[in-house]
């Protein structure tokens, strides 16, 4: 790896600027994928590695303000204009894409307006790709606001080094179908174009490799893909946490600060969770559990506390908006139910929490409840079980999460079967301290083992070994 440069090409950029009385600052971004990123351990490559993205903000804010932004990347963002970026982002990725993948497919909204502003952008990002790329550069594509580019880098750059990962689920191929014939091809091949296409699971990768089949007639064999003269290789790389930094703030004073308040603030039990705002994350089916667990369990009112972060997100588009006042309602509708004088059963909060407000709610917290209705991978769960040092408390968490896979022993729930979950929460409650303590350390073992460093240098180091099985100048 010495003698190559990283390219990291992400539709985010980890950062963004926003002005209040007429000072600038930058506003960190939120997400699984930047967090990942921006965890990677440098250390081991030549130069300084360069980071490709979409720009939230205009040139002219860049112009004046880049100085504030850290400098362990190279930041290259991309200036889209706001119609086609609209599209592209709020249309064909979140409108199309998004619910697809995650099986949502009554809320996918196909336009031939997005998929056009899709493709232009990704040809855009290309040709900013080939200014900057240098002979060795190793180039890593994330995520589904891009699957079309190794195909379009490699047509350009035909011995290019590309791997692609994709952060969410890849569904089933009867997902993949509901597309039209002419974008499901287009998708595909665009992955093709890579050497080493990465997900998290082993799950998603079969669906790739059946798609693959299904739509393209191509012939897959033991995860390999034969396209020509070159082999594509799949693989699966579940992502991981920087351990050690959700670890080690349990002490930081401001964690200390922050959670002896949220003690005193609530003696009882607390039950918490936090995520974007997303269809997906299955807030309002938690909201119907909880609303369960207090009709079936009397005893627990005036005990516990829930409380529900939610981070804003793509409030634009509709299906969030509308997600938003659902909650909203349903949060009102359980503390209207349920509250006494003295006592509010839900806590609401829509908007992001610091760094040390999060890991003080994850390790002031009796129960992390989990329970999205997909989700590629769900690295909260990740980070609450890390923040644990007091090996205390308790991870109920949806099985349908890519992180399920390796918290076997969090307590695995259907996130639609609003009982199971109630069940799940009382078994949460009373769980003797010795078997959360038990379940905690198994599940930290193996994810400090396999952190995110170790998640990005299998990657990158499969991804050389992959490239270096192709002919180069094919
Ligand atoms: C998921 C996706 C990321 C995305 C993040 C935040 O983790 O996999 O690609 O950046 O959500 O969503 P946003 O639309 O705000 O970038």
């Amino acid at each position: 790896m010495k003698n190559n440069r990283l390219v990291i090409i992400s539709h985010r950029l980890p950062f963004s600027f926003k002005t209040e009385n007429r000072v600038t600052t930058l506003k960190p971004s939120a997400g699984g994928l930047v967090t990942a990123v921006k965890s990677l351990d440098l250390s081991s490559f030549a130069e300084k590695p360069v980071w490709i993205g979409c720009a939230d903000f205009t040139q002219r804010t860049w112009d004046k303000h880049q100085g504030l932004v850290d400098d362990s990347f190279q930041y290259i963002p991309i200036f889209i204009d706001k119609q086609t970026h609209k599209s592209f982002y709020n249309g064909f990725s979140n409108s199309v894409l998004w619910p697809l993948f995650h099986y949502f497919s009554t809320y996918v909204d196909y336009h031939d307006e997005y998929f056009k502003a899709y493709q232009l952008v990704n040809e855009t990002v290309c040709e900013k790709v080939m200014e900057v790329l240098k002979p060795n550069d190793l180039i890593w594509v994330h995520d589904y606001h891009f699957i079309p580019l190794p195909q379009l880098i490699r047509e350009r750059q035909p011995d290019a080094r590309l791997g692609f990962f994709l952060h969410i689920p890849f569904p089933s191929y009867e997902l993949m179908r509901l597309l039209p014939r002419a974008c499901r091809t287009y998708l595909l091949n665009g992955l093709l174009g890579a050497d080493l296409v990465g997900f998290h699971t082993s799950d998603y990768r079969l669906h790739f490799l059946q798609s693959v089949q299904m739509a393209l007639g191509q012939s897959t064999t033991l995860g390999k893909v034969a396209c020509g003269d070159r082999v594509i290789e799949t693989g699966v790389f579940p992502i991981g946490i920087n351990y050690a930094l959700y670890n080690e703030a349990y002490h930081q004073p401001e964690v200390e600060q922050e959670r002896q308040q949220l003690l005193t603030s609530y003696p009882g039990k607390l039950i918490f969770s936090v995520d974007r705002l997303d269809y997906s994350k299955g807030v309002l089916q938690r909201l119907d559990a909880l609303e369960a667990f207090l009709n079936q369990y009397p005893q627990w009112r005036e005990q516990i506390v829930f409380l529900l972060v939610v981070i804003p997100s793509r409030d634009e588009i509709l299906t969030y908006s509308e997600r938003k006042q659902m909650i909203e309602q349903a949060v009102g509708r359980i503390n209207g139910k349920f509250a006494t004088l003295t006592w509010l059963p839900v806590v609401y909060r829509y908007a992001p929490l610091s760094f040390p407000q999060l890991l003080a709610s994850y390790s002031a917290c009796d129960v992390a409840m989990i329970t999205p209705l997909r989700d590629g991978m769900n690295l909260v769960a990740k980070e609450f079980v890390a923040s644990r040092q007091d090996q205390r408390g308790v991870l109920v968490l949806s099985e349908l999460t890519g992180a399920a896979n390796e918290l076997g022993e969090a307590l695995l729930v259907n996130p639609l079967d609003e009982y199971e979950v109630a069940e799940g929460l009382k078994q949460a409650l009373e769980m003797p301290p010795e078997e959360q303590a038990r379940r905690l350390a198994a599940m930290q073992q193996r994810i400090a083992f396999y952190d995110v460093k170790k998640w990005a240098s299998d990657f990158i180091q499969l991804l050389l070994n992959t490239q270096s099985a192709n002919p180069v100048g094919r």
